[in-house]
């Protein structure tokens, strides 16, 4: 099933989301939340973006061709605790499937640790870099009711006011179904 996207002003996008009971069956959801993806064209999808507030996220970066080493990039993450983050921070253009046609450069460090859970209730612990960290810390931020608008300057935000505005009305143009909290 393909859920609508919620998008900005949404209080579910502001929470920190709670911990999946260990054990819970998974699979629909996570189903749900690939198929979704996928229809927005999204390279990765938090739980609270389809008004979910749980600690689940799921990535798919096997798109993106022009990226060495992210062919196999498609994975779920439950429960996962971001453990550390390290070295050199870099900037990238980041967007958002919950703030519709905004793309900002964010700095962010550019290795991390991550323990985390697959679909099945598998623990790992590990390390990724580059593009892969990126995703995650995007996706990361969301369960704990962040988003990349929050890194940029205040005079950035101040910029963005109106269109933010206009994307909590819903006026906005997306090829995906969205959520839209002020749609009249
Ligand atoms: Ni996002």
């Amino acid at each position: 099933m393909v859920y609508p996207i919620v998008v900005y002003g949404d209080p579910v996008l502001r929470k920190r989301a709670s911990d999946l009971t260990p054990g819970t069956d998974l699979k629909q959801l996570v189903s749900d939340m690939f198929e979704t993806m996928e229809a927005a064209k999204g390279i990765g999808l938090a739980a609270p973006q389809i008004g979910k507030p749980v600690r689940l996220f799921v990535v798919d970066a096997t798109g993106l061709e022009d990226e060495v080493g992210l062919e196999s990039f498609r994975k779920t993450f439950v429960n996962p605790v971001l453990l550390d983050e390290f070295d050199a921070p870099w900037d990238f253009e980041e967007g958002c499937l919950s703030i519709p046609n905004i793309r900002e450069l964010v700095n962010r460090k550019s290795r991390l640790r991550i323990r985390y859970f697959d679909e099945t209730w598998r623990e790992y612990t590990e390390e990724y870099d580059g593009m892969k960290a990126r995703i995650i810390q995007h996706e990361y931020d969301h369960i704990e009711g962040k988003l990349f608008i929050d890194y940029l300057s205040p005079l950035k935000k101040r910029l963005l006011k109106g269109k933010l505005a206009d994307i909590t009305k819903g006026d906005v143009e997306t090829e995906y179904r969205i959520l839209a909290p002020l749609r009249k």
